[in-house]
Formats: structure tokens, sequence, C-alpha cells
């Protein structure tokens, strides 16, 4: 099939993003992130879809010209279907199906999640892992591990019961007098602390699923414990805490990978979603792949947070599979794999 021109949209949250591709080559990708939750601690979804109507048209202009294309000259149009905020989804979807009617072109709802794990497809990255590898998707809202069979085939083997990983960065970086999203932040200053100063206890869940509820509670009495002892200690360990508590949540998925390439007996791993971008997770995988003769794959850091890109690349693979939506598709708050 000859490479379609993809126009792809992603609103699930507080990210507007628009990307246009050739097939799998990505020729732009505008991420406008929202900066006014911050105020909030956490994303608020009406001040969310109120924000992605406002930029929506500008990012998507942004994406066109970037590339040197013109609304006319597209294929396709693609879109995040879901998992993702009611509200957010609609603006991105009601976007892509007046685009999809007025220039009379198919229509293709992407998986969210789906979409994480397919950027690792995209053309600029160096190395693209085999079919069937084994994939760990860690954002704000999910934490998986999942067997990837092909594009359009993935099987989640283990799962969080409570909060995602990422979630425990943003809560911890709360706790520890950080802004929102935390985790990156954390992850930075991290880099300037001790690892081996404090120690949390790893968490206890049998098989490949996780849990973070209990490592953030034990964060919590920690710090108060000892601001009893000391009302300054947050402010004078910050850097030893962030990195303590970065390392003990590295060395837990790091566990949860091993135990899942050993149960699916595969020697292939990829990461993905936000954390993905975490420094300490890409230096200790990269390193347990080397040592463990298991081939890694870290997406580039512009693929691991919310992307257009990544959902044009997914969309790419649904076409080829045959998979193209209509007007009649509705935003999934929930979208299981
Ligand atoms: O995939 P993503 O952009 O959005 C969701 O679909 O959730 O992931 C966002 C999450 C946030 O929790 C954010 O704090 C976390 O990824 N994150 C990080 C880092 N960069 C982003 N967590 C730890 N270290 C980082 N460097
Ligand atoms: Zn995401």
């Amino acid at each position: 099939m000859e490479d379609k021109l993809i126009l792809a949209i992603e609103s699930s949250c507080d990210e507007t993003s628009a990307a246009v591709l050739l097939g799998a080559k990505v020729l732009s990708n505008e991420v406008v992130t929202q900066l006014q939750h911050a105020q909030y601690g956490g994303v608020v979804p009406e001040i969310a879809s109120r924000a992605h109507q406002t930029m929506i048209t500008a990012v998507v202009q942004a994406a066109l010209k970037t590339a040197g294309r013109e609304l006319r000259d597209l294929d396709v149009i693609a879109v995040t279907q879901g998992p993702g905020l009611m509200g957010s989804l609609l603006v991105g979807i009601s976007f892509a199906k007046s685009l999809s009617l007025a220039l009379e072109i198919p229509l293709v709802g992407v998986n969210h999640m789906q979409a994480h794990i397919l950027a690792h497809f995209a053309d600029d990255c160096e190395n693209k892992p085999s079919f069937p590898f084994l994939n760990l998707t860690v954002s704000g809202g999910h934490t998986q591990l999942v067997v990837v069979h092909s594009p359009t085939r993935m099987e989640v083997v283990g799962e969080t019961i409570d909060d995602a990983g990422g979630e425990a960065f943003d809560k911890a970086a709360k706790v520890l007098g950080l802004d929102y999203p935390g985790g990156p932040l954390l992850d930075k200053m991290a880099q300037t602390g001790d690892a081996k100063k404090f120690s949390f206890p790893i968490p206890k869940v049998e098989g490949l699923n996780f849990s973070f509820s209990g490592l953030k509670t034990s964060l919590l009495y920690f710090l108060r414990d000892n601001q009893k002892l000391n009302q300054n200690f947050i402010e004078e360990e910050r850097a030893n805490l962030c990195a303590s508590f970065q390392h003990t949540v590295v060395t837990y998925l790091l566990r949860q990978i091993q135990r899942g390439l050993t149960s699916t007996k595969t020697n292939q791993i990829a990461i993905c979603g936000g954390v993905s971008a975490n420094s300490e997770l890409r230096k200790q995988l990269t390193e347990y792949g080397v040592n463990n003769g298991v081939e890694v794959f870290i997406p580039q850091f512009k693929y691991c947070t919310d992307n257009a890109a990544m959902i044009g690349i997914a969309a790419h693979y649904l076409m080829e599979a045959n998979k193209i939506s209509d007007l009649k598709m509705v935003p999934l708050s929930r979208y299981p794999l």
C-alpha cells in the first residue's frame, strides 16, 4: 500500500498535539502542554477541554505548516478515541470528524495506549523491536506490561492494581514540595541527591501486577515522622529524598520487567509513556540489558510523553489492517487494549 499523508490529533489529557506523517515517517509533531493546571496541582478536566478548544486550530495549522503541506493534500485524519478525559477527547474527535467530512477523507480512531507502544516504530527511531516483544507502559494514568504480538494485537499481562507509576512520581513530588507535574522535576532534583540515603519498601505484589499506593504511604509516614524531629527535614533532604524514592520505583519497575521477560520467554523489552523519560529508568534499564543479554528499546524523549506523532503511527498500522472508523465514532474514557 502506498504511504498515506496522515493528519493526527491527540487531545486525551492536557496536551494538545497535531502531527503530519507520510506513512510512519513523521513530518511534523507539534505539542502544546497546558500549563494552567499547575496552580491546581493536577489536571482539571473542564479547564483541559476548554484549553483544547482554544488551541486546536492553531496547533493543527502549525503541524501542517512545519510539514509544508496543506489541508487538501491530506489522505487520512487520525485521532485519539480513548482512553482519556471525556471532554478533552470530544474536542479532538469533533475536530477530526469535521475535517474528515469536509475533506471527504477517512477517519481513523486510535487507542492512546496502543499508540504509546507504536511510537517505537517512528521512522526516526534507530532500533525497532521485532514482534513479539514485551513492553512496559508507564504514564500518568496507566502502568501495564504488554506482550505486543503485532501492531494491532496486544495482550496485557500485568497492570497496576491502584495508582499508576506516573501518579506515584507526581504524588511523591507534591509531598516533597515540587510543582505539578512533579515527575520530571523529581527526576531533575534526584540527580543531585544520594539514592542510597533513605530506603523505602519495594511493594509486595505477586506476579506481573503493580502497586504504588503502599510506597506513597510509606513516604508520607517517613516524612511525617522525621518532620516531628526536624521541621526542615524535607527542605534539607529534598534531593536525597527524591533520589531515594526514584531509585525505589525504578528498582521495582525493573524487577517486574525481569519477571515479565522470564514468564513470557522474551528477550526484548521496550518502554513507553511519560515515565519512560525518567533518566534513572533509562540508565538502569540500559545497564540491565547489557548485563543480561536483553535487547532494550527506549523511545526518544519527544515520543515519551503524549504526542500526536504516535497517534499517526498507530493509524498507519490500523489502515494497513483495514481498521477504519466512521462519523459514528464516540470518545471512550476507558478503552482496553
Ligand atoms: O504519557 P504521559 O505524557 O500522559 C499520560 O497519558 O498520562 O505521562 C505523564 C506522566 C506524568 O505522571 C509525569 O509526571 C510523568 O509521566 N513523567 C515523568 C518524567 N517525565 C514525565 N516521571 C518521572 N520522570 C520523568 N522524567
Ligand atoms: Zn499518554
